[in-house]
């Protein structure tokens, strides 16, 4: 096959990019490198079925001839982190929108398969124990800057399921869920890769909220291969898919974990959601994926443990310290 990923030079991205060429299939990436970096790709830049072009989504001619070598699209690019949407709600916004549907309408008149990355933020307020794809969502209004994330992501998911209904678009919906492994960065706001430097810089790491608000994570590796099974799994065309884990945790143990982990001296401290991200911010208490549709298509769900997530992470952050300079 031909894929080809958009924000391939991201986190998930990259993952995705490597496991594909590790198959054997031809990846395109066209990325404008706003969260993502080379970097993330440098290992696979010589590779002669890999490549990778920087330009801005909202390019639709290249969009389109993208599109047309393409045998699958994943669609990954977005203004993603809680902090950039917070700090930048206008480009979260049009990013999220306008790319989307820009790739949507190319794969509909090239008639290609694509899946296209929604999040579990759109479960919003929702406070079940575990997210069902046909709950009802509930999220906050346009006044709180942190819930343009996810109508963004429930606009996209309404355009793609009505290119399918409409034009027959072979589209997926993926809902992924906190996905973390190496390559991640801290300053997007995701928590692993900020506890873990911190730790092991023994800085403080410091909790917002209570601490008590409880997250299930997923290693990235699972994730990229749910996303490339479900390229080829016809059955989910149309559908949307929860794509998540098992290893719930609060968010204070996890920090107890990370430095247990590191064999860290920092300390934990807690700060107000207020301070963090300003006067409008929520959070909220749980997030759990009910992963049985993901199940009935591939046979499988993520199923991670948390200590087997953090160890690469560890590894990972260690040699960018190191890189950096300010871990020996
Ligand atoms: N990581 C998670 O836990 C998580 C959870 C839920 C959903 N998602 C979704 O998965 C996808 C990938 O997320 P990620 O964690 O890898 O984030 P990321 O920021 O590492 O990746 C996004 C990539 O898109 C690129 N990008 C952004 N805007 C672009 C534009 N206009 N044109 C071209 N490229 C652009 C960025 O440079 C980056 O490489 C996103 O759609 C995100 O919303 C991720």
């Amino acid at each position: 096959m031909r894929i080809f990923v958009t924000g391939g030079a991201g986190f998930i991205g990259s993952h995705l990019c490597r496991a594909a060429v590790a198959e054997g299939h031809a990846v395109d990436v066209m990325d404008n490198l706003s969260t993502g970096s080379r970097d993330n790709v440098a290992d696979l830049i010589p590779n002669p079925i890999f490549q990778l072009i920087i330009a801005d989504g909202s390019d639709q001619s290249l969009v389109n001839s993208l599109v047309s070598k393409a045998d699958a699209v994943v669609h990954l690019a977005a203004a993603v982190g809680v902090q950039l949407v917070i700090d930048d709600p206008v480009r979260t916004l049009e990013t999220n929108i306008d790319v989307t549907q820009g790739v949507l309408k190319a794969c509909r008149d090239l008639g290609k398969r694509v899946l296209i990355a929604s999040s579990s933020e759109v479960y919003g307020r929702g406070s079940q124990e575990w997210f069902r794809e046909t709950d009802d969502l509930v999220i906050g209004p346009p006044t709180s800057r942190r819930w343009g994330y996810a109508a963004s992501k429930l606009v996209d998911e309404f355009l793609a399921l009505a290119y399918h209904y409409e034009h027959e678009l072979p589209v997926t919906v993926l809902r992924l869920f906190n996905t973390v492994g190496p390559g991640q960065v801290g300053h997007y706001g995701m928590v692993i890769p900020r506890f873990v430097r911190r730790a092991l810089l023994g800085e403080a790491i410091t909790v917002y909220g209570d601490g008590e608000q409880r997250r299930t994570f997923t290693g990235v590796d699972q994730v990229v291969k749910a996303i490339l099974q479900l390229i080829e799994c016809r059955e989910s065309i149309g559908k949307i898919v929860n794509v998540g884990g098992t290893a719930e945790t609060s968010i204070n143990d996890l920090a107890s974990a990370v430095i247990r982990a590191t064999k860290s001296k920092s300390v934990i401290e807690h700060i107000p959601y207020e301070k963090a991200y300003g006067e409008s911010f929520e959070d909220m208490r749980r997030r759990n994926p009910d992963t049985k549709a993901l199940k009935d298509l591939l046979g499988w769900a993520p199923h991670s443990d948390l200590n087997a997530i953090l160890g690469p992470v560890i590894e990972d952050m260690r040699k960018r310290l190191k890189k950096e300079g300010v871990l020996s």
